[in-house]
């Protein structure tokens, strides 16, 4: 269903009509519902019924994830290990279900070149927002050569992009106990992205593209993509990281 995007006096007209021609949006007077909003100049995904701090942007500058780019566990970092960071820097990814970019923030932030693949219009165009503001912040001037966003299904861009060193997967899994659901981006997530039911066929083009590995982000309790075991997993705090190694790296 494609997502309105409420118009503010403050939002530049011609951002606006960019927005609306890349992701497909529709600019509205008034909105029901899930839409996207212009808050504090960044662009914000909100429920009509949840109040302004319910609000999800992508914001690499601040919060969680840049406190995790300077604090965090580094190349140690069970994603970075599992991509094979801790090895070789400036490895390629190919991120297919880019999400938030938070993953994608991460393995960049260590020099790998990431090319952020996200299908969903709203998700997508937060993520070109929260790196339209992340390519103005003078800490983070690398970002915009390492992080190329392409608003594209998978499963295409895993059939047309150039050879990359690793293929990096973490589609939506059903949570397993709704006390999950009342974080607000698990639930913006239910209800605007739903489930990724067709995760599944991804595994085989990764393969065929990764020159390196495949590494699929799974909760700790889930099945293997596509049933397919693993050459091995790292553990991390949350989840488990499946690696497919098709060469050393
Ligand atoms: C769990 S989220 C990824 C979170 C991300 N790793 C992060 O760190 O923010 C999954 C995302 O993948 C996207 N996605 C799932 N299947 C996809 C596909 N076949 N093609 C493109 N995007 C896909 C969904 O729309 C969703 O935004």
């Amino acid at each position: 269903m494609p997502l309105n995007l409420l118009h503010s006096p403050e939002l530049n007209a011609d951002y606006a009509a960019s927005l609306c021609q890349q992701f497909g949006l529709t600019l509205a007077t008034k909105a029901s519902g899930w839409h996207l909003a212009w808050q504090d100049n960044a662009l914000v995904l909100r429920h009509s019924e949840l109040p302004k701090q319910g609000d999800i942007l992508v914001d690499f500058a601040s919060g969680a994830a840049s406190y995790r780019r300077l604090h965090g566990g580094g190349k140690g970092e069970a994603i970075a290990k599992a991509c094979g960071l801790n090895k070789k820097r400036d490895l390629t990814v190919l991120d297919a279900t880019a999400g938030l970019g938070r993953d994608a923030f991460v393995l960049a932030s260590l020099g790998a070149k990431v090319t952020l693949v996200e299908r969903n219009p709203a998700v997508a165009a937060l993520l070109f927002d929260g790196l339209r503001r992340a390519a103005a912040t003078a800490d983070l001037n690398w970002l915009g050569e390492r992080m190329q966003l392409l608003h594209s299904s998978a499963l295409e861009a895993l059939q047309q992009h150039g050879a990359v060193d690793v293929v990096y997967l973490d589609p939506m899994f059903p949570p397993r106990d709704k006390t999950a659901l009342v974080k607000k981006e698990m639930r913006a997530f239910h209800d605007v992205v739903g489930s990724d039911t067709d995760a599944d066929a991804l595994l085989a083009p990764a393969l065929k593209l990764a020159q390196k590995r495949v590494v699929v982000k799974r909760p700790g309790y889930a099945d293997f993509l596509a049933q397919k075991a693993p050459a091995m997993s790292v553990t991390g705090k949350n989840n488990r990281f499946d690696v497919y190694i098709n060469a050393a790296i």
